[in-house]
């Protein structure tokens, strides 16, 4: 088992082969957080790592008892209120108005597997023997309330996940005012806090700085995980690189409002937390009900950030993914958006459909404007039934005859919302988010549809499966175009609108839920205007999402860069879009347009009708390209090798399983002259084998073993070296590395 229990010392011990995770009950009852980092052996008692100092300006706790403070002490789940003034991982409110709460170890159980979380996407476990789990039972006799902490240890990853819940079995009710996923208290601040934060358009960049005395945090109280940050942070020595050095992760399986923050004591002790956003939030908890937090999960390695990040994408793909698609190659689609907007017609659309067979592209995407009176933004959304006018065999007839073509067929929907103008909102105007008797906010002319109502997910519910039962659909975009404002229920009361937030993503999962029971094989995108619900939470129920609205190349670079710390690359929508690009008019060859968006789930998103002969052989071209090399581009073990953030040259690099093939993406932003030998080392490798390097033009650069590329590394030094102008700005190749039979 690899969860001991260690009765005298009364330790819990979570480890595999990689991470141990140290647990301790105090002499409060309340349990400390002793250890977590690499593996370590067993031993009879870690008291030693448990502070007893007496401190100035310091409090204690029991009557005769100076030492024992727990603003002294490292904890699992701490409260604020007594000895520890810090920010806490809960809060309870009382109807007496106190918040102050006393949780003492009751018993615990350890069980091979598992379990799901009910309503909650989370990560899962196929055989037992993958995983082992704890759960603490605390209790509080003054409030009646249970407290279930649970840990789940992967056999496989170095990874934990970790969620908490509540149950009130007294008569009293009590208003949850906070309840975070994850809480560690570390012992020293001598780390770098990195941030993955944007704005549409230029989601997840990556920023880093110290931690330094106080409290650092990231949230959202939007709605949803949002464009601006993102629910998932890492911690790394100032030392660590991408290949070496210590670093920790914590991601929370959630896409609403959440927050991440770190506090830094008088005595460097590091409060790491991750978990729904106690801003503006709060749970009514009645006499025997339970709440539920969502789940965080904690990664470590000591041999860098590619190697964390790593852990990341191996559990993601393969234990929070799920169903039909999970490991599945994803089909290369073409979308109309960008080509068409809403002005399309039937031929136009089978012509777009035609040229992209003929290229290869194997999925045809319809997105916004199908449905209602949607022809333009204000009107439609809710009216989940076809445009005849626009479609004149409906969706059954398009699907059908995109499917005689030999390609698959996809639909975009955008559930969550309604325009006033729509036949669901003259019937049900009360289905929208909106404070009684102040303005309501509109945004691109939609509200937001009250999913925290079941009667409202319903109706969306039963709207959908009647086009998914006819037209045979093979792929969904799941858009969601803007946050939640005057955030209001009707259908509760006063005291319970804090919950409205979560309740409405609990909405999400379920027509998530429901929609995938029914048609387990249909492929789903998530989207929320871009990158603005790109998480955790979401790759449970979409295995792919559209990474950011903006697809110029050189924009993506630094989005895919970023993303990729802690999502994997089977999971990033990632398109060729026309030239100059729509979203900042930039010009760039095609080349590097496909060169970095074969690094995901790949596609188009462009008038093909439009391209030159010379540009239809090309896209020909990287069509074939990522269909040989689909499964390395997309599940291959993913390297970080030269930021964006940092230089003008960028690259990153994927390598099969086997480690018998890779491929090293490689790109130069500005064309620069007479400039230095380059090279690039490639790690990943297989240090015996013998490579045959060459790029996808042909061009043959030699063979060189594993260990040659890692240490001597790759050279990349290309024409620009010289005097010759061959390359340009914008400039963009992919290396391929195939095993020698040496
Ligand atoms: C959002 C999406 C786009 C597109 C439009 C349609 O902006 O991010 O890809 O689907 O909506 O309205």
């Amino acid at each position: 088992m690899p969860i001991t229990y260690n009765e005298q010392s009364r330790e819990f011990h979570l480890y595999n082969d990689q991470i141990s995770y140290l647990i301790k009950i105090l002499a409060n009852e309340q349990l400390g957080q002793l250890y977590f980092g690499k593996r370590i052996p067993e031993r009879a008692d870690h008291d030693y790592l448990v502070e007893n100092k007496y401190r100035p300006v310091t409090s204690y706790v029991f009557d005769d008892e100076y030492s024992f403070s727990l603003g002294n002490l490292k904890q699992e789940y701490p409260s604020y209120g007594t000895t520890d003034p810090r920010h806490p991982a809960f809060t309870i409110q009382q109807p007496n108005g106190s918040k102050i709460t006393d949780f003492k170890y009751v018993s615990h159980t350890i069980y091979a597997g598992k379990k799901a979380l009910v309503g909650l996407p989370a990560t899962y476990v196929e055989d037992k023997a993958e995983a082992t789990t704890l759960e603490v039972t605390l209790y509080d006799e003054v409030i009646e309330v249970y407290m279930y902490l649970k840990y789940t240890i992967f056999e496989k990853h170095a990874a934990i996940a970790r969620s908490v819940s509540f149950k009130n079995v007294g008569q009293a009710e009590h208003k949850l005012q906070a309840a975070l996923s994850l809480n560690l208290d570390l012992p020293d601040d001598d780390y770098e806090w990195l941030q993955f934060s944007g704005a549409w358009g230029r989601e997840r960049h990556l920023h880093k700085s110290h931690l330094r005395p106080g409290i650092q945090a990231i949230d959202s109280a939007r709605g949803a995980s949002s464009h601006m940050q993102n629910p998932f942070v890492i911690l790394k020595r100032p030392y660590t690189t991408e290949e070496m050095g210590e670093a920790l992760g914590i991601s929370l399986v959630y896409s609403g409002n959440f927050l991440a923050r770190a506090e830094v004591d008088e005595y460097a002790v590091t409060r790491l937390q991750i978990g729904l956003n106690p801003f503006q939030f709060s749970w009514c908890l009645k006499p025997n009900e339970i709440f539920q937090t969502p789940e965080a999960i904690l990664a470590y390695s000591d041999a860098g950030l590619n190697d964390l990040s790593q852990t990341f994408h191996r559990l993601f793909t393969t234990r929070l993914a799920r169903g039909y698609w999970r490991e599945r190659k994803r089909p290369i689609l073409i979308n109309n958006w960008e080509a068409t907007y809403f002005d399309f017609t039937e031929e136009k659309l089978l012509a777009i459909a035609k040229s992209a067979k003929k290229l290869g592209i194997e999925l045809f995407v319809l997105d916004d404007g199908w449905f209602g009176k949607r022809t333009k933004e204000n009107a439609g959304l809710g009216d989940w039934y076809v445009n005849h006018e626009r479609l004149k065999d409906g969706i059954t007839g398009l699907a059908k005859k995109i499917h005689d073509m030999g390609l698959m067929f996809g639909l975009w929907f955008e559930p969550e919302m309604v325009n006033k103008d729509s036949d669901l909102y003259r019937k049900h105007p009360d289905y929208i988010i909106e404070t009684p008797r102040r303005h309501a906010s509109h945004g691109r002319k939609q509200y937001v549809l009250d999913f925290s109502r079941k009667e409202v997910v319903d109706n969306i519910y039963e709207q959908m499966v009647k086009i998914l039962d006819e037209g045979e659909i093979d792929y969904i975009k799941w858009d969601m175009n803007r946050n939640i404002t005057e955030c209001y229920s009707n259908a509760y009361p006063a005291d319970q609108q804090g919950e409205i937030m979560h309740r409405y993503m609990l909405g999400v999962y379920d027509l998530y839920e429901r929609l995938l029971t029914r048609f387990p094989k249909i492929l789903f995108e998530s989207c929320a205007s871009g990158g603005g619900r790109f998480d955790a939470g979401m790759l449970y129920y979409a295995p792919q999402a559209w990474t950011s609205d903006d697809t110029d190349a050189i924009e993506r670079l630094k989005i895919q860069y970023g993303t990729s710390f802690g999502y994997p690359q089977s999971m990033m929508g990632a398109h060729v879009s026309a030239s100059p690009n729509e979203q900042l008019g930039r010009i760039t060859p095609l080349k590097i347009r496909g060169d970095v968006a074969f690094f995901g789930a790949f596609g188009y998103e462009l008038d093909l009708a439009t391209l030159s002969p010379a540009e239809m052989t090309e896209v020909k071209k990287q069509v074939a390209f990522m269909k040989k090399y689909r499964e390395i581009f997309q599940y291959g073990t993913f390297y970080r090798l030269k930021s964006p953030f940092e230089g003008n040259i960028v690259s990153w690099m994927v390598v099969s399983q086997d480690k018998n093939q890779a491929l090293v993406g490689y790109y130069k932003i500005l064309n620069d002259v007479n400039c230095e030998f380059r090279r690039l080392r490639l790690p990943g490798l297989a240090a015996t084998k013998n490579y045959h390097v060459s790029e996808e033009n042909g061009t043959d650069l030699g063979d060189f073993t594993g260990s040659e590329l890692a240490n001597i590394g790759l050279v990349t030094t290309d024409a620009s070296a010289g005097e010759n102008r061959e390359t340009t700005d914008f400039y963009g190749k992919i290396f391929i590395l195939e095993k020698r039979d040496n």
